[in-house]
């Protein structure tokens, strides 16, 4: 039997501590909670014991030094330090094909929503899609599954929403399905028929939110195969009607909101989430009182993406703003092929620090505990906490956790477990 135990001693600082499973707020987002000289025990795969070396209990000292452990159950960390492994809850990380070209259209003038009007964007990954074997589109995932894993995540969330007719929709969600089952990471699955209106249903949207209520809702849930339901609520793609109308028709199958919400304008698509209690509502790039507002009596945490933002050369979400009015924020890297091919938290860290003002801290809490609430796995996820499962980062040898986003492109991780198992 496995039995994925592992004593880590002399750790130089143990970070993200929590006593309490409890998602971070306000002044709690810049506490990192951490002990220097520290020791690790995992048990079973869970967070057993922790605490300054100097305080490691006996039990654990003379299995340090016999045969109870065996080789590679006892990692000297002097030098190193650990921290959470990251908990990525959003993404879009099944598609088929890149679109570097559209990334030449912009950088010539061209916007997203230029793009897209002219059958790019969402509508080029449909095509490309379709013309893609559920196979060869699970290969690729996969690989983008091995991509994160080495940049440190342990949890992920992926959207449909490149299939956009119950076909390739589903296609996509059993590809999700798969990585579920042949991935050691945590994965939740979210139906996003509504990421665009398909060339077919150009002069009738109606006809298309029809088919998502009426024949893709039911389909997804009849084979369980999503956690979640979300629309892009944005102008030129889903009306806060067309949304409000799914969203009423998913949660009568048991499938909770998240949402992409005014990431290009003030769209409505905060409070509609709200109204249908999303776990999260994501981008916010357009945030103004009103959101704020409604944000503040929910329990729906807010999601930033800047590396979209970033990709797409717009004003970041002001999420100084949003953690200083105490509303929990949470941030994904939305590794997708339009607005971000990237899946690196590393590389989100140091946008959130550099263009959102947000301490190494903040965005360190944004991508582990409040992360992991925003997926709904915060009770066995997201940070070092005795009886949650030990998905840990091993960093190499580094001065602070503040040189990860500093040193944004130097790789920091020497290795990750998941469930206490050496990944990579
Ligand atoms: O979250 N905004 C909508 N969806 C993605 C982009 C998808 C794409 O362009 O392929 C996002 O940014």
């Amino acid at each position: 039997m496995t039995r994925y135990m592992k004593l880590f001693i002399n750790i130089k600082e143990l970070a993200g501590i929590q006593r309490e499973p409890v998602l971070k707020t306000g002044k709690q987002m810049d506490e990192l909670n951490s002990i220097n000289d520290a020791f690790l025990f995992v048990e079973e795969g869970k967070i057993s014991k922790y605490g300054p070396m100097s305080a490691m209990p006996e039990d654990l000292r003379n299995m340090a030094g016999s045969s109870v452990l065996q080789a590679g159950e006892v990692v000297d960390a002097t030098g190193k330090m650990i921290i959470p492994a990251f908990c990525d809850s959003h993404t879009h990380l099944v598609y088929a094909g890149s679109r570097e070209q559209e990334f030449t259209d912009k950088i010539k003038g061209l916007s997203y929503q230029e793009i897209a009007r002219r059958g790019g964007g969402i509508l080029n990954s449909a095509k490309l899609l379709s013309q893609t074997s559920e196979e060869s589109l699970y290969r690729s995932a996969r690989g983008r599954a091995m991509e994160i894993m080495r940049q440190g995540t342990g949890a992920v969330e992926i959207k449909s929403g490149y299939g956009l007719n119950p076909q390739d929709e589903l296609k996509m969600l059993r590809v999700i399905a798969r990585l579920k089952e042949t991935t050691p990471l945590t994965i939740k699955s979210t139906f996003l028929g509504a990421h665009a209106f398909p060339a077919r249903y150009a002069d009738d949207h109606n006809g298309y939110v029809e088919e998502i209520i009426n024949e893709m809702i039911p389909m997804v849930a009849a084979e369980g195969l999503a956690d979640y339901i979300d629309a892009f609520c944005e102008e030129g793609f889903f009306s806060v009607e067309d949304t409000d109308r799914i969203f009423n028709a998913g949660i009568k199958y048991g499938l909770r909101p998240k949402v992409h919400a005014n990431q290009m304008g003030f769209s409505g698509g905060v409070q509609v989430g709200i109204k249908y209690g999303a776990r999260s509502v994501d981008h916010l790039e357009s945030t103004g009182p009103d959101e704020i507002s409604a944000l503040k009596e929910s329990d729906t945490i807010a999601t930033i993406l800047p590396g979209a933002t970033f990709f797409l050369n717009m004003q970041y979400a002001p999420a100084r703003k949003l953690i200083d009015e105490g509303i929990p924020v949470a941030m994904a890297s939305n590794y997708n092929p339009g607005s971000c091919p990237s899946g690196s938290l590393q590389f989100q860290m140091a946008l959130a620090c550099i263009a959102m003002k947000l301490t190494p801290a903040e965005a360190l809490n944004a991508c582990t505990i409040n992360g992991a609430f925003a997926m709904d796995v915060d009770d066995t996820l997201g940070g070092i906490t005795p009886g949650k499962q030990a998905n840990i980062i091993l960093t190499k040898e580094i001065p602070s956790i503040d040189f990860i986003p500093y040193a944004f492109t130097t790789p920091f991780i020497e290795k990750l477990y998941i469930a206490g198992k050496e990944i990579l």
